[in-house]
């Protein structure tokens, strides 16, 4: 019998990877964090999203993540969600975010690291990163005091706390630092070490940053700015992907 062979043809797509922060749910109607309304300008962000102030006011602090669990199931991705999610046709897209949202995924993204955590999971309060305590959670079932994770402790989002440790820096620098195209969207590009992943892109690729207005720690070198809000700024960023096509 004649040997079937099989040949695998990964056709080696450019790696574009894009980076990106609040700004991008701002049309969904998530509000973002430093903007004139912006959530940190009505809520403590010491009281609300730090270990301090769990241990303090356990239940603010559900209140608060209880609220922005439930509107997830209220709000859709948008126009700029979605297109980066079509950009897989041409592209190896790896996203890689700040939000605890889950817009990414729900727009068709199918690579998705989340820097900060997830609204839809939670885990353990006394071993955040314990595997066998972060789980999905339904985002309409609120996480009450008294509820335990597998390990006992009491149940809490999953999300980086301020001063916590960011446990996949390393892997998101490393794809950084391995993409052809590098799209920063929608972040002020202030919370650290997140906003250090702009100084991991080599000098010589495309680099794109989205945004409405101009960053106030200055334009990132060797960044094209699109000034654009991100619904508008995808629409350019794949004229401009097409010019480099060419
Ligand atoms: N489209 C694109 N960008 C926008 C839009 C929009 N419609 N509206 C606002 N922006 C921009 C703002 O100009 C700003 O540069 O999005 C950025 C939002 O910045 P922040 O509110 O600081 O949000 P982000 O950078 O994601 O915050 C980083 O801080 O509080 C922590 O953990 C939290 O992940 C968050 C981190």
């Amino acid at each position: 019998m004649q040997n079937l062979i099989t040949f695998n043809y990964t056709i080696l797509r450019q790696k574009l990877v894009v980076f990106t922060g609040a700004g991008i749910s701002a049309e969904s109607g998530i509000p973002t964090f430093r903007d004139a309304n912006g959530m940190w300008g009505k809520y403590d962000a010491m009281k609300l999203a730090s270990v301090a102030g769990f241990e303090e006011d356990p239940q603010a602090v559900l209140d608060f993540y209880n609220a922005r669990r439930k509107n997830l199931l209220e709000v859709e991705p948008n126009h700029a969600h979605r297109v980066l999610a079509d950009l897989e046709k041409q592209y190896d897209v790896t996203i890689i975010t700040q939000n605890v949202d889950n817009l990414h995924e729900r727009a068709g993204s199918s690579k998705v690291l989340h820097l900060h955590g997830e609204l839809s999971k939670v885990t353990s309060s006394r071993n955040r990163l314990d595997p066998n305590c972060i789980k999905d959670y339904p985002l309409d079932v609120p996480i009450r005091l008294g509820d335990k994770a597998a390990d006992g402790s009491q149940l809490r989002p999953y999300i980086v706390w301020f001063g916590e440790y960011v446990d996949n820096m390393e892997l998101a620098e490393h794809l950084v630092r391995q993409a052809d195209i590098f799209v920063v969207v929608g972040t002020s590009l202030v919370v650290y070490p997140a906003a250090r992943l702009v100084d991991y892109a080599h000098r010589e690729i495309p680099k794109f940053l989205i945004d409405p207005k101009d960053l106030k720690g200055g334009l990132p070198a060797g960044f094209q700015h699109i000034k654009a809000k991100a619904v508008e700024g995808v629409d350019e960023l794949v004229r401009r992907l097409e010019e480099l096509e060419k």
